[in-house]
């Protein structure tokens, strides 16, 4: 069992496991210090400095909460007149460089900017002193999937640091210096240009709206299923809007997956709605394909079984489907059809 220290944060004696940082601690309390570079999933790297705290007793400082390491008897205050300067400031130099343009915004609710700025107040004439961008940059939408703006990109890093940390693509980092610092691929090519797999982990964890899902919608209801495209089984939560499929996200329940996805699993869901997507089986009749019944087709298929019984006959069954039915179709490969000439794709 962990060792536990003990501290106290704002007045509030707390308990924690030896290694844990003063945030993770306080957020697992249910006590918000404001951040934006933190995620539970990846290092802590301190670039926001918002997550500022007093920290009383031998060690007297001004520290980030998100680096630093509970210890026992740690007093610990998060908010201070001189932290909520500190922040403020800081906040307001990420808004003035910050498109604001919000309820046009996919996180809008959701965007961890904007429960900063809701927790720390935003001074209207404080802000209006600063200088804005004047140049919008140019959105990258090479990416298929999803869409990069950089005018509301906050450069936390936790793009970055996904894709090198969790998918080891290692496909974006910081490029330029000072204020012409953004994130980009290598050469500063569109996207679609880089090595990015398209997983979109990096869209999950955006704590803004600078990578966003293209077309998203809001689900009304979500479904939580198990993907379909391999045998892996990862988990998946569809989400469902007028009985379409217009998400799907990973479910972190899920001890194969843990919330992660592979670009099938993520984006590959649109066959399902597709007006291209068959309905019906199809013949081919003079050389082209016509529709027809099911009974049709069968029996079709069970006349062709019928004639190229044997080594004619070889099978192969999919990762897409359950155990059971590969385990039938290795069956009627044997025993019905006569013949080994059995596979599966996963081997392909
Ligand atoms: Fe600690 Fe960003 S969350 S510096």
């Amino acid at each position: 069992m962990a060792d536990k220290i003990e501290l106290t944060i704002n007045g509030q004696s707390v308990k924690a496991d030896k290694g844990m940082t003063i945030l993770e601690t306080a957020l697992r309390k249910g006590i918000y210090i404001p951040h934006l570079c933190h995620h539970h999933d990846l290092d802590p790297v301190g670039a926001c400095r918002l997550c500022l705290v007093e920290i009383a007793g031998k060690w007297t400082k001004i520290a980030i909460s998100c680096k630093t390491e509970v210890q026992d008897g740690m007093v610990v205050r998060t908010e201070t007149p001189e932290i909520n300067e500190m922040r403020q400031v800081t906040l307001e130099l990420l808004i003035a460089d910050h498109d604001t343009d919000c309820l046009a915004c996919e996180q809008n609710t959701k965007c961890a900017l904007q429960r900063v700025a809701d927790h720390v107040g935003v001074n209207k004439e404080r802000l209006q002193r600063l200088k804005s961008r004047e140049v919008k940059a140019p959105i990258d939408d090479s990416n298929p999937f999803f869409n990069f703006d950089p005018n509301r990109c906050v450069l936390c890093g936790i793009c970055v640091r996904t894709c090198d940390e969790l998918q080891n693509v290692q496909a974006i980092d910081f490029a330029n210096r000072g204020l012409g610092t953004k994130i980009a691929g290598f050469g500063d090519k569109p996207r679609i240009e880089s090595n990015c797999e398209s997983c979109g982990e990096c869209i999950v964890r955006c704590p803004v709206g600078a990578l966003t899902e293209k077309d998203y919608m809001k689900p009304t209801h979500q479904v939580k299923t198990v993907c379909s495209f391999c045998g892996c089984g990862c988990g998946l939560i569809l989400g469902v809007r007028d009985n379409r499929l217009v998400s799907a996200r990973g479910d972190v329940s899920s001890p194969a997956n843990k919330g992660r996805l592979c670009v099938k699993g993520r984006f590959g869901y649109k066959f399902v709605n597709h007006p291209d997507r068959l309905t019906s089986p199809l013949i081919k009749r003079n050389g082209e394909f016509v529709k027809a019944e099911w009974d049709e087709a069968l029996d079709l298929v069970a006349d062709t079984f019928s004639k190229n019984k044997g080594e004619k006959f070889a099978a192969i069954s999919s990762a897409k489907t359950t155990n059971e039915d590969n385990y039938v179709l290795q069956k009627f490969a044997r025993a019905v059809m006569g013949t080994n000439n059995i596979d599966h794709c996963a081997r392909l």
